[in-house]
């Protein structure tokens, strides 16, 4: 095993009815800023819940958070949370909305207006204001992680920022919130959790049985429950992709692991440049990167082809070969592409995509960091 930390303090509450434990769990003299998307909480009642919840409190609010949100907009609310002086970031949305609040609680704490080079040189360097998550779709775990994913317009970077006091004090997990997703996003959530597992198992062999064991259920539990959510959208679809989704990127599965997150990082400059939802950018990256990488993914490969999809090929090569015509099966059974040119006719520049890279500082992906931007343009052509 890799030394490790690992620290997860986010409360959770998990079940139907659970927004209005807010009340206990933000701090009485807190004056609370409410951070929202495009409108999803007003028409499913999920902001009526939390403003029944904070009745009484001091709640300044902002809406009109983008998917992939946007620094440029995160500066605005960041302007009215410190005008206000704001002592706690409320976020009630998806991964962006979440992903915004832990942000904005970073941005508040530098007291600059435009603070973006400090967070991202310097992530840990700043004590970002407590925040708290009601997460309306399952999908990116940021609801107890500590990372945000925020795009710069003005510079075409979508870049990944990570502080671990930025971590949410709480996270409300209502799965009844999910009723009024649409289909796609229900399937782009279940992928979007798959490849967190699957960048985080699909490395070099380490000696983590636990961790590897933790992995496959959670896939397995998205394998079986993924296409039951979209057909029926059950409670117990529902229920349980919630929590895999979370269980898929809290700390838990990649702690003592090798990681490799390069299908994110070159799906973050397709979301960049093109505006590709965030799990189609990955579908149609991850099986290109799992063929080039054969040689070193090749036995955690085989032991997925084995113990996830039950194959009782002794080959580790040919068994690796079936688990990624599996994962491409389950992701085009998800609705989502697994090449670039499935995603409605999309052409991308490759060299475009390799300067995101570079400006993003993302040269030496992979868990041994030998993915360069030379073997990116042959993932890319293998995608294509
Ligand atoms: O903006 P609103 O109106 O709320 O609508 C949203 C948005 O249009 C809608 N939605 C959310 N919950 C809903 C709902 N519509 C109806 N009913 C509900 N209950 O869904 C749309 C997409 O929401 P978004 O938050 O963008 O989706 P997701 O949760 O997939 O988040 C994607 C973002 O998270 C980042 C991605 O890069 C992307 O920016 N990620 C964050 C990670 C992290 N923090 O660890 C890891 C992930 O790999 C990912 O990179
Ligand atoms: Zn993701």
């Amino acid at each position: 095993m890799i030394n490790f930390t690992y620290c997860n303090p986010t409360e959770i509450k998990f079940g139907k009815g659970q927004i209005a434990a807010i009340a206990e769990l933000i701090p009485e003299n807190a004056r609370i800023f409410l951070l929202y998307g495009g409108g999803s909480i007003k028409k499913n009642g999920v902001y009526n819940q939390v403003m029944d919840a904070l009745s009484g409190r001091v709640v300044d609010e902002f809406n009109g958070v983008e998917a992939n949100p946007h620094y440029e907009t995160l500066q605005v609310a960041s302007r009215l949370a410190m005008l206000k002086g704001s002592t706690f970031v409320l976020g009630a949305g998806g991964g962006s909305v979440i992903d915004a609040a832990k942000f904005l609680a970073a941005m508040i704490a530098t007291g600059k207006d435009d603070p973006w080079d400090d967070l991202l040189k310097h992530p840990e360097d700043v004590r970002p204001l407590p925040n708290g998550a009601v997460l309306t779709l399952p999908a990116t775990g940021s609801e107890s992680n500590p990372v945000s994913v925020i795009s710069s317009v003005r510079r075409q970077l979508k870049v990944p920022f990570s502080n671990q006091a930025a971590r949410p004090k709480f996270a409300i997990m209502d799965p009844t919130t999910m009723q009024s997703l649409s289909r796609r996003q229900l399937e782009n959530g279940v992928v979007d959790a798959f490849t967190h597992v699957l960048e985080q198992y699909l490395t070099r062999p380490v000696n983590t049985p636990v961790q590897y064991g933790f992995s496959e259920t959670v896939l397995e539990v998205l394998i079986e429950w993924g296409p039951k959510l979209v057909e029926t959208r059950s409670e117990e679809a529902c229920e349980n992709v919630m929590w895999a989704a979370n269980q898929a990127l809290n700390g838990l599965i990649g702690a003592g692991v090798p990681q490799d997150w390069s299908t994110h990082m070159i799906g973050h400059a397709i979301t960049a440049i093109y505006g590709v939802d965030h799990a189609r950018t990955l579908s149609m990256i991850m099986p290109s990167v799992f063929r080039y990488c054969l040689n070193t993914k090749a036995p955690m490969l085989a032991r997925y082809a084995r113990r996830v999809w039950k194959s009782d090929q002794l080959d580790d090569v040919k068994a690796a070969e079936q688990a990624i015509v599996r994962t491409e099966e389950f992701m085009a059974h998800m609705g989502c592409p697994v090449r670039i040119s499935q995603q409605d006719a999309l052409e991308v520049d490759v060299e475009a995509l390799v300067s995101h890279l570079e400006k993003a500082g993302h040269t030496e992906l992979g868990e041994n960091q030998d993915i360069r931007p030379e073997d990116v343009r042959k993932i890319l052509s293998m995608a294509a």
